[in-house]
């Protein structure tokens, strides 16, 4: 995706000259004096990062200060990365003293602000995408000379359990040394922590020390703070060792399923039964095996369904669809997953090849389908969890396409009885589509970055999931005595995660109440009771010292404004509107910023000047980038697709055959030596009535006659026998003849295009012109020009098939032969006199052949400089490879078509 997202990129990068975390440090280009001063101008001199848990719910406060050492003003700038399921609460400036506090407002309120802002270059205080999980914070302010800043920023948000524990990460970049940096972490959970641990990614030897970590009861403790000698990265350095993850993580005693705390009329439950045996699960993973998937992510798709098929347990059922365009289950229904069903299951998944385009609503129909007839038939344990994993890296473009009427057909297809679980793997999806997919159908939708460790991104879904203990849970609480309950019933409880409910006691003189749950076990029906207590005034005030005293009220509110978010995603329009109102009041009343609301800052500028507005925003994933760059960010998702697809096929140059293998992602190349004049065969389908053909041309006799070898093609002829069409595409001009509308000549020269039934045809003026049959059959023909005067060389033309799914399995010719794969191994891979360039043995079709390492260039993206294609040259004309001799391809007609 090169061009585009590299811009975006540079507008993200020209927005925020630092990329790291807590830094205040001056801008760059300072005019320097003679002053003896430090160069650093804006000396940051403590960052204290304080963090108190209680109950899963996170208050953080990261304080920084910084001085300006300069005589002149200097600007700060602070920086912080937060996890993105936090909100935050409060950010304020304080400036010799006074105080500039953010403000929270209803995020249209604030736009006007922000335009202002905008209008004067003044975009810092936003908010935007950083890592995986987290999101950047960037203010920056001019300081006086010898004046003084503190920014405090306050977020916070509930620690999610999964498998088995709470993580809460810190990112830790300093960038310099700091005389004071404090991490602080205060953890009270009345149930008793069970372990604790800290860790940082930069750790040494040499700074263990500095980490304190200890709990005992119901409260732990991590501290670290590294002297500034122990931040070094060595013994005289002024660089800092600093820079990575701080990870607190524990977990709390499992000694009663159930813990209900109740403060100031709120209650939070958290509900975690002891280990018990899993209920049987029925997954259909829907797996993409488009052409986009090829290479890497194939790759890692398949390692990742290895070791889920190894951690599969003998009572689960399980099958797959492959989709492209088609629908590709591997069974018609599920089979037990016993040795011998895993065993072939993982030779299927071995051997799976990626191909042609995308068709979401086609296999997501057909698992719903496998599984009504596995239940029907009772092939499938009554008790037990039927799932449904969706991965793919692409949007529909194959069978449905709207992506409303897929989540439509679906849902009322699902209704209700499966899970559906979406993995968008990659930049290219539409992840919110995704995201409706899987919460309209019980789930949830997890993105797989596209990275080295994607493999084990699925892995790690996968064992979130992998262990579902209870089913159908329902928490019931007394009606008449509880209010505003956050969702409280439940499809899975899945082993190592936690339910969480909150709600607000309406009954003020209630002692005490019953909370039941009632589930599915693997055996048999499950129920827990549980018996509340309302604490004493004084109690809650002993515990309010120690902790947050609101922290139930908060942990509701953080609860319920990001379930009314979510809600809202898959709610009618007319209950839509309700939901962010209801979310809006809430965000405003606890002062979150959350995606409805925005924090305005005002901060004094220099004497004279207006006053300037920072906004704190919250990003939606999926929406995050469309909201601040909608054209780039739409430009650079259709550009990831389109060039994520290799073409199957093309020829180009001397002329250069090479077809590309995705299953290896790798390629095979040959060339055909022929002389000028001779026309060759490159596709041929009978069944579809459609040819290609291309006449070879010389180059330029030279003034001592000696006549070069090489040879392109300076015609190519399109037949479409049903269409009765021909197209004659020459270095000067295309040619389209139908017998309708005779010959239409279109010149190089302009961009034009003709479009009717069943075919289009697009020139970009000088470059290339696009020819498609329906869908599933495009062509684009690349103009290759040289200087007019050139001795040698004349124009010559490269021909590639961008999609060739629509072809039959007869289908021929020098790179049709090709368009349905081709199987071949390379073995005894050694060098030759030529480092770059070893030769290997390949066995295809049964014979042994010498092929040698090469490069060729695919010049659809770079016209002028072509890209690389790395492939295994098959010397004499292909022999070997192509079905029988070269000379068997030669056709008497640029039009020939074989009948
Ligand atoms: C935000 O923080 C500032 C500085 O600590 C404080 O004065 C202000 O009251 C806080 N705002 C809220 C809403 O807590
Ligand atoms: C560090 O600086 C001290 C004092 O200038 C010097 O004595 C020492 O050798 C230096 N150490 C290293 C490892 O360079
Ligand atoms: C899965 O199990 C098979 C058979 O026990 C073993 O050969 C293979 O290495 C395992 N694969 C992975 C990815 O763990
Ligand atoms: C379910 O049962 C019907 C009738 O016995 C049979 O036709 C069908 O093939 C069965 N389906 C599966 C998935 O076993
Ligand atoms: C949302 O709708 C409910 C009833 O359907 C109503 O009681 C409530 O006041 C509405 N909330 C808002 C914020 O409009
Ligand atoms: C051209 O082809 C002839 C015969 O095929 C061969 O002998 C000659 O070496 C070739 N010339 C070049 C420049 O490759
Ligand atoms: C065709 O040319 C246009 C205009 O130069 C260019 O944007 C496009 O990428 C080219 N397409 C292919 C497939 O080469």
């Amino acid at each position: 995706m090169g061009r585009l997202l590299l811009s975006f990129t540079l507008l993200f990068s020209a927005l925020s000259p630092i990329s790291s975390d807590f830094v205040i440090e001056g801008i760059r280009n300072i005019q320097k004096r003679s002053t003896g001063k430090p160069v650093n101008d804006i000396e940051v001199y403590s960052v204290i990062i304080r963090s108190q848990v209680t109950s899963r719910f996170a208050h953080n406060v990261i304080t920084s200060r910084a001085v300006n050492r300069a005589d002149v003003s200097k600007e700060a700038i602070f920086n912080v990365d937060l996890p993105k399921t936090a909100f935050i609460t409060n950010f304020s400036m304080i400036i010799d003293g006074v105080t500039y506090p953010g403000v929270i407002k209803e995020k249209e309120a604030a736009k006007k602000q922000y335009e202002k802002a905008v209008s004067r270059g003044q975009t810092a205080g936003l908010v935007r995408a950083s890592g995986r999980k987290t999101e950047k914070f960037t203010v920056s302010v001019n300081v006086a000379p010898e004046s003084k800043v503190t920014f405090e920023l306050v977020y916070e948000e509930m620690l999610k359990r999964n498998l088995g524990k709470y993580e809460m990460v810190i990112q830790v970049q300093p960038k310099t040394l700091i005389r004071k940096y404090e991490i602080e972490v205060d953890i009270h959970e009345p149930q008793g922590i069970s372990f604790l641990d800290a860790k940082a990614s930069f750790l040494s030897n040499d700074l263990l020390p500095a980490v304190e970590k200890s709990f005992s009861g119901e409260k732990g403790h991590v501290s670290f703070k590294p002297t500034i000698d122990q931040q070094r990265s060595c013994a005289n350095c002024t660089t800092t060792l600093l820079d990575g993850d701080f990870t607190v993580t524990y977990d709390v005693n499992r000694e009663t399923p159930g813990n209900i705390q109740v403060v100031n009329g709120y209650f939070v439950h958290f509900f975690a039964p002891p280990k018990l045996s899993s209920v049987p699960k029925n997954v259909i993973y829907v797996i993409d095996r488009s052409g986009s998937m090829s290479g890497r992510k194939m790759q890692q798709t398949k390692e990742a369904l290895l070791h889920i098929l190894n951690d599969t347990s003998e009572h689960d059922h399980f099958n797959f669809i492959l989709f492209d365009h088609r629908i590709i289950p591997w069974k018609d229904s599920l089979v037990k997953a016993t040795p011998e069903h895993l065993e072939e299951a993982r030779e299927f998944v071995k051997s799976i090849a990626v191909y042609g385009w995308t068709n979401i609503n086609d296999p997501m129909l057909q698992a719903i389908e496998i599984l009504n007839k596995a239940h029907a038939n009772k092939t499938v344990p009554e008790r037990s969890v039927s799932l449904i994993v969706l991965l793919t890296d692409g949007q529909a473009n194959g069978g449905e396409s709207n992506p409303s009427k897929i989540q439509e057909n679906v849902k009322k297809a699902n209704d209700g009885k499966y899970t559906v679980y979406s993995l968008g793997f990659g930049s290219g999806v539409d992840y919110a589509f995704l995201e409706k997919l899987a919460l309209e159908n019980s789930g949830i939708a997890r993105r797989i970055y596209e990275d080295s460790d994607a493999d084990l991104q699925l892995q790690g879904f996968y064992n979130e999931i992998a262990n579902p203990t209870l089913i159908n849970i329902e928490m019931q609480y007394p009606e008449n005595a509880i209010a505003d309950l956050t969702e409280n019933s439940f499809k899975h409880y899945f082993e190592g995660s936690e339910i969480v409910v909150a709600g607000r006691v309406t009954d003020n003189d209630l002692n005490s109440f019953f909370v039941d749950v009632k589930a599915e076990g693997a055996e048999e029906p499950k129920k827990y009771t549980e018996n509340v207590q309302l604490q004493s005034e004084d109690d809650a005030d002993k515990q309010q010292k120690y902790i947050f005293g609101d922290f139930t009220e908060r942990l509701w509110a953080y609860l319920t404004i990001q379930q009314l978010l979510e809600k809202r995603i898959f709610a009618d329009p007319s209950e839509k509107a309700n939901l962010t109102a209801q979310a809006l009041e809430l965000s405003l009343k606890f002062k979150f910023v959350t995606p409805l609301t925005s924090m305005v800052v005002t901060k004094p500028e220099e004497k004279d000047k207006e006053e300037e507005t920072l906004i704190a925003d919250k990003l939606v994933d999926g929406k995050d980038q469309m909201t601040n760059f909608p054209q780039a960010a739409s430009l650079a998702v259709q550009y990831a697709r389109r060039t994520s697809y290799q073409p199957p096929a093309f020829v180009d140059s001397d002329p250069h055959f090479v077809i590309n293998v995705p299953q290896k992602s790798d390629a095979l190349c040959f060339n055909i030596q022929e002389k000028p004049g001779v026309i060759l065969n490159l596709i041929e389908d009978k069944q579809l009535g459609i040819a290609v053909n291309g006449e070879l041309i010389g180059n330029k006799k030279t003034e001592n006659d000696v006549i070069s070898n090489e040879t392109y093609f300076g015609r190519i002829g399109i037949v479409n026998r049903e269409m009765k069409m021909g197209i004659e595409v020459t270095t000067e001009k295309i040619a389209v003849l139908d017998p309708n509308n005779g010959i239409r000549k279109i010149s190089w020269k302009k961009t034009a295009s003709i479009s009717k039934e069943g075919f289009n045809l697009v020139v970009n003026k000088g470059s290339n012109v696009t020819i498609s049959f329906g869908e599933g059959a495009t062509f684009v023909i690349i103009l290759h020009q040289v200087w007019k005067n050139h001795p040698l060389h004349r124009d010559f033309l490269g021909f590639y098939t961008l999609d060739d799914h629509k072809f039959s399995e007869g289908v021929h010719g020098l790179l049709g032969q090709f368009f349905h794969g081709i199987s071949y191994e390379i073995s005894n891979v050694h060098e030759t006199d030529n480092p770059d360039k070893p030769d290997a043995t390949m066995k295809v079709k049964n014979k042994l052949l010498t092929v040698t390492r090469g490069v060729q260039r695919d010049y659809r993206k770079d016209h002028k400089n072509g890209n690389n294609v790395p492939c295994w040259f098959v010397h004499f004309n292909g022999e070997g490879l192509i079905d029988g001799s070269h000379t068997d391809y030669i056709v008497p007609h640029i039009f020939s078509i074989a009948y």
